[in-house]
């Protein structure tokens, strides 16, 4: 299986993403610094790996901080905290990784630091093993609803790359392929970062899972035509009501799939779930930098000095959505209702 990650010896270890299909290196990660580093350059990225990283990110922080009494550490892990959540804005599961760890670290705060970095430590590889049996999960409740033979569009990389591994969209692709049924996958170029030509391209060809390449301007017409059966993504965060922020180019792969007459799921484990935002108009999209639209591998594209826009990702709403597939199982519409009950919300 793809390792995006792995952890050894105390050293966070991520497979270079900016640096794929050329080459598969890995950057090793010693200190949260470095971990914030490779959050914010894209070595590594996806919601549900960003997550992963950070929970790492927050072991290797407090073993850095060398603190000598369990109060200091934990004072000094807000700290770590900040310095891991102001990488990147959008996706949920960086700032449940951050929670998560922070919640551990004063579950044990009464214990010796020793004790206290070792629970870190077990409470990360906890993280990143929950992630991979959700991803699981997801491919179980979503594969029922993709027929074989049929043709299925992906934007990004919701694979293995962005995950702890196996992936959300790309698991539930996975899991349709285990179950026996036979799919082609079209795989949307993604401007500016390129993440489905790069990554998810590069991911299913090393799995022999069919699929074709396409520039994102082709997907509309490959609807219209009857090519496509159904679109599937991930997600960086949904909003309560069901709004699905992700990937700059998924509001628009919804709306053609509405008006072409196909369903558009979303697949996600719950930690992108953020109850806490009532609707898509409040999550905050990250602005990337000009280059990564006016340079391709260096080369320019564009002319020098002009005005750039680049939103990283965009907000799908609710009523775009057919079903989400998550790590609670398949979630239909009315969302805001249904995303309660599956978070254990009392629902009025
Ligand atoms: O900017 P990226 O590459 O981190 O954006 C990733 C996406 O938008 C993915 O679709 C999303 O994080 C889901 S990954 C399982």
């Amino acid at each position: 299986m793809i390792k995006p990650l792995d952890y050894r010896d105390g050293v966070l270890y991520f497979l270079d993403q900016r640096r794929l299909p050329q080459e598969e290196t890995y950057v090793p990660c010693r200190t949260d610094q470095e971990v914030a580093e490779a959050i914010r350059s894209m070595i590594v990225r996806g919601a549900p790996a960003i997550g992963i990283a950070a929970a790492f990110g927050m072991v290797l922080g407090a073993r850095r901080l060398a603190a000598r009494t369990s109060g200091e550490l934990l004072a000094g892990l807000e700290g770590v905290a900040a310095t891991l959540t102001a990488t990147r804005p959008t996706a949920r599961n960086l700032f449940w990784g951050v929670e998560r760890m922070r919640a551990c670290a004063l579950r044990c705060r009464d214990r010796a630091v020793e004790d206290i970095c070792r629970e870190l430590e077990a409470e990360a590889l906890r993280v990143w093993e929950e992630d991979i049996a959700g991803n699981r999960k997801i491919g179980q409740a979503g594969q029922k609803f993709l027929g074989d033979g049929s043709a299925v569009l992906t934007h990004c990389n919701a694979g293995a790359l962005a995950t702890g591994g196996y992936g959300t969209a790309i698991g539930v692709v996975r899991a349709a392929v285990e179950a026996g049924k036979k799919l082609v996958v079209y795989v949307d170029e993604t401007r500016p970062f390129l993440q489905g030509s790069r990554l998810t391209a590069w991911e299913l060809l090393k799995d022999g899972i069919p699929l074709r390449l396409i520039t994102d301007s082709m997907a509309g017409h490959l609807m219209k035509r009857g090519v496509i059966q159904a679109v599937i993504v991930g997600a960086d965060r949904i909003a309560a009501n069901g709004d699905v922020a992700n990937k700059i180019g998924t509001y628009m792969l919804a709306v053609l799939a509405k008006e072409n007459g196909l369903p558009f799921y979303v697949a996600a484990p719950f930690s992108t779930i953020d109850l806490s935002v009532s609707s898509g108009e409040e999550i905050p999209i990250e602005e990337r930098p000009a280059r990564e639209v006016t340079h391709l591998a260096g080369e320019a594209l564009a002319p020098e000095g002009v005005e750039v826009c680049n939103p990283a990702f965009d907000v799908t709403p609710a009523a775009y959505v057919t079903a989400m597939f998550t790590d609670r199982g398949a979630i239909f519409p009315p969302f805001a209702e249904n995303l309660a009950r599956a978070a254990g919300e009392k629902v009025d």
